[in-house]
Formats: structure tokens, sequence, C-alpha cells
């Protein structure tokens, strides 16, 4: 009997360059995504799971994101006073869901060394790790499915999913081998942010991890690798290539809807896409972009 995972680490220590100016004084793990900070996507994908213990690693200016998922007393009154349920409902939603916990990264050494920042507070679990430059649509499912392959496997699981060679360098690489259950790979090597001529194939990491705890004692002792940080993907290369010790990685190939809020055309698409789907924004949305759409190709 395996036991249940419950812990959810979110590493969010990133300085948000891309996005500068907007990241200057403001994490960009709070730029909204139509209404919602992304962050909270994120946390709320985890919730969804049953991840109700979730950790932030986080770093300097991102106190936003501790007052998000904190109380706001005063910003409650003022909306209790004016009988706005509506709203005060939706500024709760994020104090009630999830039992929050922060550490910070210190120095900016990668992302397996954010992970690493975890081991005190997951102790001897497994767990899963959640990036937030990365929103998977709630109508399709992957972090239960990959949760529920981690205990029939007991062993360590990332999601992939099918990329275009001409973007694969902008990703961990995974060579993969089937097992004979669709949509679940053996993993028996991988490659941080290859060139597209040396990528072991276009099974590309998207931000999704559940792994066992044995990923700390291998990240304790991975050297900074690609960019000359400490690489998730390199211990994870490891923990594959030593089925014995680790119990391995798969990999759950995810064919469903990925926005990418860490790049600023993607997250302008994830935006459009979204609203487009809201009931209180979308037809408006949608009548003008159809009108908007032929006035560019008769420009
Ligand atoms: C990180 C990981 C990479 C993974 C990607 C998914 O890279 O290092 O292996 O494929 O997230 O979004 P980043 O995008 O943070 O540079």
């Amino acid at each position: 009997m395996t036991e249940r995972i419950t812990k959810a680490v979110i590493p969010a220590a990133g300085m948000g360059t891309r996005f500068l100016p907007a990241t200057k004084a403001m994490p960009k793990e709070m730029l909204p995504v139509v209404d919602k900070p992304a962050i909270q996507y994120v946390v709320e994908e985890a919730v969804a799971a049953g991840l109700t213990d979730v950790l932030m690693v986080t770093g300097r200016n991102k106190n936003a994101l501790e007052n998000h998922f904190d109380r706001a007393t005063e910003l409650e009154d003022a909306l209790a006073k004016k009988g706005d349920t509506v709203r005060l409902k939706k500024v709760l939603e994020s104090t009630s869901l999830a039992d929050m916990h922060y550490v910070r990264q210190g120095d900016p050494l990668g992302l397996g060394h954010a992970v690493l920042r975890a081991n005190m507070h997951v102790g001897m679990e497994p767990f899963a790790v959640l990036l937030g430059d990365d929103l998977i649509d709630e109508r399709d499912e992957l972090l239960s499915r990959m949760l529920i392959e981690q205990g029939r496997r007991d062993a360590s699981i990332v999601a992939l999913m099918e990329v275009p060679p001409e973007q694969i360098h902008l990703y961990g690489a995974a060579s993969i081998e089937q097992t004979g259950e669709p949509d679940v790979v053996r993993i028996t090597g991988m490659v941080e942010k290859p060139s597209a001529d040396s990528a072991p194939s276009n099974y590309a990491v998207i931000g999704r991890y559940v792994l066992k705890p044995d990923v700390f004692d291998v990240l304790r002792v991975t050297s900074p690798g690609k960019g000359g940080e400490i690489q998730l993907t390199d211990a994870l290369k490891t923990m594959a290539e030593d089925v014995a010790g680790t119990g391995g990685v798969y990999g759950v190939i995810f064919r469903g809807r990925r926005y990418d809020t860490g790049d600023k055309l993607d997250y302008i698409k994830a935006v459009i896409q979204l609203a487009v789907d809201r009931p209180d924004l979308g037809p408006d949305l949608q009548s003008w972009l159809v009108g908007f759409a032929a006035r560019l190709e008769s420009r």
C-alpha cells in the first residue's frame, strides 16, 4: 500500500526578467491571467489533485505571493459592509485554498537547488513539483494521473508533451521507451535544453513532476549543468539510469491544453483562450475577436 501524496512544491523564486518592467516591483507569478494571478491557477490545480499542503520556494520581492494567499481583513470588511458578497467570495477563495508554507531559495542556483530547498518540509515522502509558468487547463487531466502512476510504479513521474523539433531547445528533453500502456513511457535519459539536432526526442518535460524523495540525495551531489545552474533534469537523468536504486523515471504523455505564461506571446494567447471560455466575457470577446481578425486580414 503506497502512502497518499499530500505535498506540492511550487518554485517561485525567478526574477521574471522576460516581463520587465511589469515585474520590477511585482512577482511574475502575480501577473493576472484574466482576473486571477497565474500562481492561483497552479495552487488550484494542486488542490484539485488532493495536494493541500503547498510549499512555495520564493525569493526577494515575493511578499505579494504570501499576501495573496493570506487574509486581507480590511478589504474583506469593506466588501462585507457594502454587501458585495460576490467579490468577497473571490477575495476569500485564495485564503482558504490550501495550507500554505514558504521557504526562501537564498542563492538563485537553479531549479534543482530550489527543489532541494523543499527537503526539510517534504521529508521522506513522495511529492509533486508544479512550475508556475505552465498552466494546465482544469478540464484536462494530468496531475491526478501522474499521482496514480507514481503509486502504481513506485517511481518518479514527469509530464511530457510532444513539441515541434524547433522548440525542444526550450525544455528538458527525454529519451523514452514504450511500456505497453498508452501514454505512459519509461524514461531512459534526459537532457536539459538540447539543440534540435542533438535532442533525444521531441518529448519535452512540461512543468509537472511527482518525485520520490530520493531526488533530494541525488540533487545534493548534482553538479551545476546548463547555464551553470543545478538542474532538476540532470538529477532525473541520474535517477532514470539507476533504475535499481530509485525506482526509475516514467513519463505521462499529456495531450491536453497547456498554456505557457512564462513567455510574452504565449501569455497573451493564454489570457485570450481562457477569457473566450468564460461565460461572463466569452461571448463579447469572441465577437470582437472575429471582427478584429477580419480587419487584420484586410489590412
Ligand atoms: C524548466 C526546466 C525544463 C522544463 C521547463 C518546463 O525550464 O528546467 O527542464 O522543460 O521548465 O516549463 P525553464 O522554463 O524554467 O527555463
